[in-house]
């Protein structure tokens, strides 16, 4: 059967795909595949494998047509896709969850968190300009992490398993708030369950794991910067409008907060929403921008390409899909 994979991915996935007798093909720019591209072509397809960036809505249901049986989202999150249209569609959608990408966001997650408290990417910019002239008592001095605290909004498996470097490695104490309970981390990790208002005044550092939904949107806006110590750090792996970015730069500003790590971003490829108000991301030194790649690791990126296979194979074979998207 006809497949359409909208940006080239690790090999082992399409391997699968071709071994299982289907007919591949792979957008082959590295771009983000312009709209009219796409819609032409997946004209006819019975699968297709997508990524985060591509939109998919009613307009792509119906330039694929009615062979349409699948899409597999290249992705842990699915916010680029209306459900409600796909079902109207009858179209199954897939994510990737898997334990090795939990593991690769939650990796990233903590790195940015250290780097963060030991200042890591400014201490590198001044070795590298030149600027070391010899040790010196105040120079670049951060903040331990050890005793501090994590506050977690969100409390899924990716959240939980960065929070474990924490507990674990550096002794720091563990809040999460989340509509659920989560008793394995309480019991493993001595987390409390606090309200999102405690949190926030509590946590030295506050950690993101929600997808983005309706209410998640501008989750931490100025009100909620106000609730942080001036002392805490803020670090977004989730997705980035669930920091109202305008507001994040307003608390940098009149350092409401001490900084943050973000790896997305409010308006993302750009780095900046809007720069009429010359209010920007990159002019902080207490921020750290990566470009969404956490889990970016040849693992996680491995294991993601599989799963989207499988998922294809099993619902081109008539049989349910892996890891349908809920
Ligand atoms: C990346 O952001 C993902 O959702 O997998």
């Amino acid at each position: 059967m006809k497949i359409f994979v909208t940006h080239k991915i690790h090999e082992s996935g399409l391997k699968m795909l071709k071994k299982a007798g289907h007919t591949v093909t792979v957008y082959s720019k590295d771009e983000i595949i312009p709209r009219a591209k796409l819609l032409k072509s997946v004209k006819g397809c019975d699968a297709v494998l997508s990524l985060l960036t591509d939109k998919i809505n009613d307009e792509f249901f119906t330039a694929a047509g009615s062979k349409l049986k699948i899409v597999a989202n290249f992705a842990v999150g699915f916010d680029n896709i209306d459900l409600d249209s796909a079902k109207k569609h009858g179209i199954i959608i897939t994510n990737t969850p898997s334990e090795k990408v939990n593991e690769s966001v939650a990796e990233h997650t903590f790195a940015l968190m250290l780097s963060l408290a030991r200042r890591i990417p400014e201490a590198d910019h001044f070795a590298k300009r030149g600027l070391y002239k010899g040790w010196s008592p105040t120079l670049l001095t951060g903040t331990d992490m050890h005793g501090k605290t994590i506050g977690l909004i969100g409390a899924g498996r990716i959240g939980s398993m960065a929070a474990r470097c924490g507990v674990k490695g550096f002794g720091m104490k563990l809040i999460y708030s989340d509509l659920h309970r989560n008793e394995s981390i309480e019991k493993e990790l001595g987390a409390k369950k606090v309200s999102q208002t405690e949190l926030l005044k509590k946590a030295d550092f506050i950690s993101l794991h929600v997808p983005l939904l309706p209410s998640t949107r501008h989750l931490i806006s100025d009100k909620e910067f106000k609730l942080m110590k001036p002392t805490a750090y803020i670090v977004n792996t989730a997705r980035g409008p669930v920091i109202d970015e305008k507001a994040l730069l307003r608390a940098l500003k009149t350092k409401r907060i001490a900084g943050a790590g973000l790896d997305v971003f409010e308006c993302e490829p750009a780095i900046d929403c809007d720069l009429r108000d010359n209010m920007e991301l990159k002019s902080h030194d207490n921020v750290i921008l990566t470009p969404h790649i956490a889990s970016a690791t040849e693992e996680a990126r491995q294991d993601m390409s599989e799963i989207a296979a499988k998922n294809i194979i099993a619902v081109l074979k008539g049989k349910k899909p892996l890891t349908p998207a809920k």
